[in-house]
């Protein structure tokens, strides 16, 4: 051990044994940040740069929105152990879960750096959360504070339900999975069903009856198959399976450019008169159930009859 560093830890030993004002909150050498909690060099040492394109990492944001924040507009990306839980109403993120918002403070077009949360063990900060917030350069190498950061806690914690993430109620920018829903889809000659009544599936939604799109009709029924850009299935189901359907579910293929990641599906739940769209977009929790029936394009009801 180099003569110096050994004697700047008996430095820091002798501080620590020696003032009795000393907590965890308080590490010796942080005199210097009157406005934050706690100083740190980073959260995470290297910054996962691929968050774009990483598996690990997805957005419900298409494209940059103007959020309520004081960053401008921005994008926000989560580690996919979110992808689920921020569907829900209330969640607790699992430590490791990492946030990174990139953001156009001046809405010039341009994005101007990253805010970035990352959540620690339960020993890091109890009494929020044990997150650890951090600012950086866009292109990640920079790190312009980094910890427990007062102001940033200051405001997030009043999202207490969803864990201090204040960016999981934000709209993803689609409203509608159709130009026009087709409300007709029992009768229209566009529509088919394999199925002569309703059936107990596999999926969480109890009885359900499916109809597809006529451009799937030579398609459903292979093995294997890529749905056309423009297919829709409609499925109604009664989930408490008292004999009543009690609502719509519908995938919609969209082109290249929408989730490629995800082979493109948007999802939606209707009311059964298809008037009220409940929630609609790249919902994680669709997703993440139907990518299991990888051959048939994340359709999972095509050998149902
Ligand atoms: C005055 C309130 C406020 C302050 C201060 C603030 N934020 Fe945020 N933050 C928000 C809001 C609102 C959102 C939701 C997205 C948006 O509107 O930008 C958000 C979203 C985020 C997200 C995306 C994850 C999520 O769902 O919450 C990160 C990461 C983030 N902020 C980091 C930071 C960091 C780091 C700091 C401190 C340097 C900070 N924020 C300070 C209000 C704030
Ligand atoms: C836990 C698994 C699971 C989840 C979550 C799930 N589904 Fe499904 N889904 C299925 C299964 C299995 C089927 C096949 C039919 C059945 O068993 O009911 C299906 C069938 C469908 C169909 C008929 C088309 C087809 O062949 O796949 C549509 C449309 C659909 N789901 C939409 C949705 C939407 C929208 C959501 C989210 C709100 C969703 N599903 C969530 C498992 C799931």
């Amino acid at each position: 051990m180099p003569k110096n560093l050994a004697l700047l830890i008996l430095a820091l030993l002798i501080a620590l044994v020696s003032s009795p004002a000393c907590t965890d909150d308080d590490d010796a050498d942080d005199d210097d940040d009157a406005d934050t909690g706690e100083a740190e060099q980073y959260c995470v040492e290297q910054l996962p740069m691929d968050y774009k394109t990483s598996a690990s990492f997805f957005t419900n944001m298409p494209a940059p929105l103007e959020g309520s924040s004081p960053h401008g507009t921005v994008q926000i990306w989560y580690t996919t152990d979110l992808q689920t839980l921020i569907e829900e109403p209330s969640f607790t993120a699992p430590a490791g879960a990492i946030s990174i918002k990139e953001f156009d403070e001046n809405k010039d077009g341009t994005m101007d750096g990253l805010a970035v949360m990352v959540k620690r063990d339960a020993a890091y900060d109890p009494t929020n959360n044990n997150w650890c917030y951090e600012m950086r350069s866009l292109d990640g190498q920079t790190v312009n504070s980094a910890g427990k950061t007062e102001m940033c806690i200051n405001c997030h914690k009043a999202w207490a339900a969803t864990d201090y993430l204040g960016g999981v109620e934000m709209d993803d920018g689609i409203d509608s999975c159709f130009d026009t829903f087709p409300a007709d889809y029992k009768t229209s000659a566009n529509f088919f069903t394999q199925m002569t009544a309703p059936v107990e599936g596999g999926s969480p939604h109890g009885i359900s009856q499916i109809w597809y799109s006529t451009d799937l009709q030579p398609l459903i029924g292979q093995a294997s198959f890529t749905a056309p850009v423009g297919a829709v299935s409609v499925k109604e189901f009664d989930m408490d399976k008292d004999g009543t359907m009690d609502g719509l579910v519908t995938m919609v293929k969209k082109d290249a450019a929408f989730d490629p990641t995800n082979n493109n599906w948007c999802y939606e739940m209707r009311s059964l008169d298809g008037a009220t769209v409940n929630d609609a977009g790249k919902i994680g929790m669709c997703i993440n159930c139907h990518k299991t029936d990888a051959a048939t394009d994340y359709l999972a009801g095509t050998d149902l009859l």
